[in-house]
């Protein structure tokens, strides 16, 4: 039986880390850290995301505003919008929700960013200096990854870890992150993806295993070496009649088969989930820190 990774007690924990520090600028009388989150439309998994995000915020004692825009909106328009965040001094995370409509080109408005602001870490300068080991915002999925490895004391350092998923968001980034010549990574590093002819042979190969691909129940018992440390980053909707939303998330792996065979896994819901909201409020309080600081 494997040990589960709560990434909600983590979670809370960091919460609860930036709680303290919010108390502490209050009773100094300081400007408070401050998150703006623009959802263009209305597709409800974004939006249940945001919500989400926004309460966080509220909870840790940060200020926020989601910005929902109409699924019509120009590029342009969007732009202007991010520009007027980029000026105000209330906020100092800037994070627009992905995917956006067709039509709108998500480079030109991850761009348009503040990179002082960038507290999603999508930005092309924060992605290089990610790659060549500068500071920089970290992507907060991929973020959160490295922290729940670093406090369950799981070692990284000469380990051979196979990334599942080759996206911007998480396989890219994570894969940098747990290169670096540092305390918490000093990995080995491979990523593989769809056109692996035998994704089985590399899988099986991980001493830690992370599972990104986006399709529910994906990695299977016979995929995982025996004492795997498996990271399950898949958030996938399912139907479930049972269930009174009509659906129920499952991850990537399927949990049942691989639980027996590895030595520690993040359940979903429950893993890395809560991580990347937490990882996002604290990407949000460096960057208060910084534009704050003189
Ligand atoms: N869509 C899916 N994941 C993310 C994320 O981490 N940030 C943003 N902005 N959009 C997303």
């Amino acid at each position: 039986m494997a040990i589960l990774i709560d990434g909600k007690k983590v979670a809370e924990e960091i919460k609860l880390e930036l709680s303290l520090k919010v108390s502490d600028l209050k009773a100094n009388g300081k400007t408070l850290p401050g998150l703006v989150a623009i959802l263009v439309g209305d597709d409800p998994a974004s939006h249940v995301y945001v919500n989400s995000k926004s309460k966080a915020c509220a909870q840790v004692g940060f200020i926020s505003k989601i910005e929902n825009l109409d699924d019509r909106i120009s590029e342009e328009a969007l732009i202007d919008r991010i520009k007027y965040y980029n000026d105000h001094n209330d906020y100092h995370g800037i994070l627009v929700q992905f995917p956006l409509p067709n039509g709108i080109n998500e480079k030109n408005v991850i761009e348009a960013i503040d990179k002082k602001k960038d507290v999603d870490g999508f930005h092309p300068e924060s992605v290089g200096n990610l790659v060549i080991g500068n500071d920089s915002f970290f992507p907060c999925t991929p973020y959160g990854i490295v922290e729940l490895l670093l406090r369950y004391k799981i070692e990284t350092e000469g380990k051979h870890v196979v990334i599942v998923g080759r996206s911007n968001i998480v396989g890219k980034p994570i894969a940098n992150l747990l290169l670096q010549k540092r305390k918490g990574a000093n990995a080995i590093v491979t990523i593989c993806h769809s056109a692996a002819d035998d994704l089985t042979k590399y899988t099986l190969q991980a001493d830690i295993l992370i599972a990104a691909i986006g399709k529910p129940n994906f990695i299977r018992g016979n995929m995982v070496k025996e004492n795997a440390v498996v990271i399950d980053v898949g958030i996938n909707r399912v139907e479930d009649k049972n269930s009174k939303k009509g659906y129920k998330i499952i991850g990537d792996v399927n949990f049942d088969e691989v639980e027996k065979k590895c030595s520690y896994i993040t359940p979903v819901p429950g893993g890395v989930g809560p991580m990347t909201i937490a990882m996002l409020l604290e990407n949000t309080y460096k960057a208060y820190i910084n534009l704050t600081k003189n």
